[in-house]
């Protein structure tokens, strides 16, 4: 059991608030994942979700509010220091390099966390040599995780949907990042790769990732979370356990609301 305090949280974020063109996508929201722990965060389409995450990851600035990572102000920092500070994504639709080939896709993944100096590449010394070496084993290994090794070689463009899918992860957790962000890991999966990609998640926690989960299958945030945050129209509706939020009248209108809505 740890022994971390709350404040302790890997993450926390504050008022975080952005608005598009007058309309909030994010208002006020406050949101934290405790280390170790998969902090799933839910709420129908539109809710807030990718931008949140591209919030966490400097790809949007927010408005207003605070984003503490580990104890550091992400605020203003751009996208490639917040990927050294050790915070990783996979992208809803997703964004592989489909000309290169699935290792080069995941030596990509370490390239946001290496420092080689460009002296070093040029004179390509023994210790860069050494490095590269260490780094091409890691992916490959990484490769063998996400049952993907011996697609290695292939262009990525090659790949099943569900093959990419796992690329995706595989080039996400490939640096031991300290928090990876998921934005529905499962989207369009049937349900033999969903449950592959449930197993892989399991599997990256208990070797001691921090996970948020952005996801949309139900049976996979109950199976797989510790706490689920839910958003609705930007705003933070419920916090809490799996079960007490399923059973949340608040979340339930937002969800039935939106299907008969759309029915
Ligand atoms: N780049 C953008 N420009 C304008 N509006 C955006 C942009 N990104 C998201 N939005 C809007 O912000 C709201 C939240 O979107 P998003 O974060 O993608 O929701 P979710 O991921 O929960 O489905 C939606 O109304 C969406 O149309
Ligand atoms: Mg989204």
């Amino acid at each position: 059991m740890s022994t971390r305090g709350a404040d302790q949280s890997l993450l926390r974020t504050s008022g975080l608030t952005k608005h598009f063109g007058g309309l909030p996508a994010l208002e006020g929201v406050g949101f934290s994942a405790e280390r170790g722990q998969v902090t799933a965060l839910i709420g129908p389409n539109g809710a807030g979700k990718t931008t949140f995450i591209n919030c966490l990851t400097g790809i949007l600035r927010p408005d207003r509010g605070s984003m503490v990572f580990d104890g550091r102000e992400l605020s203003g920092l751009p996208p490639h220091r917040i990927a050294r500070l050790g915070i990783a994504r996979t992208f809803q639709n997703l964004r592989l390099f489909s000309g290169l080939s699935v290792l080069d896709n995941v030596l990509c993944g370490l390239s946001a966390r290496a420092g080689d100096s460009y002296l070093e590449a040029f004179l390509r010394t023994p210790g860069l040599r050494h490095r590269e070496r260490r780094l091409w084993l890691t992916a490959l290994e990484t490769l063998d995780v996400f049952g993907l090794a011996d697609r290695a070689s292939v262009p990525a463009d090659a790949l099943s949907y569900g093959e990419k899918k796992r690329l995706d992860l595989a080039r996400a957790f490939v640096s031991s990042p300290k928090l990876v962000l998921l934005d529905e890991p499962v989207a369009g999966l049937n349900p033999d790769e969903t449950d592959r990609v449930g197993a892989l998640i399991r599997q990256m926690c208990r070797g001691g990732a921090t996970l948020v989960l952005v996801e949309h299958d139900m049976d996979l945030v109950m199976s797989v979370s510790d706490q689920v945050v839910v958003l609705d129209g930007g705003r933070r509706i419920a916090a809490g356990s799996p079960e007490d939020v399923r059973c949340n009248p608040l979340v339930l209108e937002a969800y039935l609301g939106k299907i008969s809505a759309t029915a």
